[in-house]
């Protein structure tokens, strides 16, 4: 696996993958640039390093998208997953000044883009084309064959098997980017002998995701503390009336399973607060238990937030688990996922972790021990 370092990027057009699924609200605006800024390094090295163009990819959230309808119809059907939002903050903090986003079709490319500087254009979000998902080759061959060398920073995706992540690798010289190499250096050094008690506090989305990780961490974490819609499944599985809030069903025999095995380990909430039918906090009696758990800690990973954060009234659950984190000085502690960084800044916390990392599903995967299609696909490349 060979480093940007290493490349030569002169008169070359990049192709450089990014990870900027960022938290965006209603009204268009990102929550949280986190993601945004932490590509930046990578950005201002292939910037500076006397390139022709560059084309960044990236994916936003999970858009609809149907087989054989075209690309226009894929973006006007998912209007709230364009990276539009992504130019404005990525021009600012590139100090690019732009009046009116261009954003136009690119020869030969199977999506259009928006045009940053005549140096720079930022892909329409990846995800609308059909095959990215499914590692399709030809889907990656027409993004490889917009340039010359392929660059992955996109360390928050590693952990899927998609065509502008893996495939791509077959059809371009392909290096990793500076923020995937900070990611992997300080989450190995955190991980490769865990201190304990290691806690891990999971909460937010993606379920089914987590809980295939929690089966696989269960030797090596010591207590995990559920919330947000994470915790649902698992109250389920107790007989616990959860009402009209999510509940992932395909999961919920894993979840059974889990807390026949483990169920000294999986600590969940004990009170919690609703609203209209649906749990959207956790409780302060739920906050006190954690404390008990996070005081004791070496060793704290957080993923996902407590509750509903997109309402300020439901934030509290996550604010007071991130504070009692914050207070433990002598865990190390590793913080992910958007909307918790967004708690984070909102509350002027961020310099009290030991590491804030831009990889939700992608760094549970990697401290679980579990392969990353994107880093194989990196190495496989240079044996080619
Ligand atoms: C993330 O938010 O963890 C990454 O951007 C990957 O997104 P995904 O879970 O939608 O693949």
């Amino acid at each position: 696996m060979k480093k940007v370092t290493e490349a030569n990027l002169k008169n070359k057009i990049v192709i450089l993958r990014a990870d900027f699924n960022v938290p965006i609200d209603s009204r268009g605006h990102i929550i949280d640039d986190m993601r945004i800024k932490a590509a930046l390094p990578t950005i201002k090295y292939i910037l500076n390093s006397k390139i022709k163009k560059l084309y960044i990819i990236s994916h936003l959230g999970e858009p609809i998208v149907r087989p054989r309808t075209d690309i226009k119809s894929i973006i006007s059907g998912n209007k709230n997953l364009v990276l539009e939002p992504v130019v404005k903050s990525l021009a600012k903090w590139l100090k690019i000044k732009i009046k009116n986003i261009k954003f136009s079709d690119i020869k030969d490319s199977p999506l259009p883009g928006y045009i940053l500087s005549n140096k720079i254009t930022l892909l329409e979000n990846v995800r609308f084309l059909y095959g990215e998902k499914k590692n399709d080759e030809d889907v990656a061959e027409k993004l490889a064959s917009l340039g010359e060398v392929y660059i992955d920073n996109a360390f928050g995706v590693l952990h899927r098997k998609h065509a502008s992540v893996c495939a791509i690798t077959k059809f371009l010289p392909s290096y990793y980017g500076l923020l995937i190499e900070k990611e992997l250096k300080t989450l190995e050094n955190l991980s490769k002998n865990p201190s304990h008690p290691f806690v891990m506090i999971l909460g937010g989305a993606k379920i089914k995701d987590k809980m295939k990780m929690i089966k696989k961490l269960v030797k090596k974490v010591d207590y995990f503390l559920l919330g947000g819609v994470m915790a649902n499944t698992f109250l389920a599985t107790r007989n616990i009336d959860v009402k009209k809030s999510i509940v992932e069903k395909d999961c919920l025999d894993l979840a059974k399973d889990l807390m026949n095995k483990a169920a000294k380990k999986i600590i969940l909430p004990i009170d919690l607060v609703w609203n209209k039918g649906k749990i959207v906090d956790i409780g302060n009696g739920t906050v006190r238990q954690s404390s008990r758990y996070i005081g004791k800690a070496k060793l704290i990973f957080l993923n996902g937030t407590m509750g509903l954060t997109s309402l300020n009234k439901y934030c509290k659950g996550t604010r007071e688990i991130l504070k009692l984190v914050a207070a433990n000085k002598k865990a190390k502690s590793v913080i992910s996922g958007g909307d918790t960084i967004a708690q984070i800044d909102k509350n002027k916390l961020a310099s009290k972790f030991s590491f804030i990392s831009t990889g939700g599903g992608a760094s549970l995967n990697f401290l679980a021990g579990e392969k990353l299609p994107g880093l194989e696909a990196l190495n496989s490349s240079d044996e080619e």
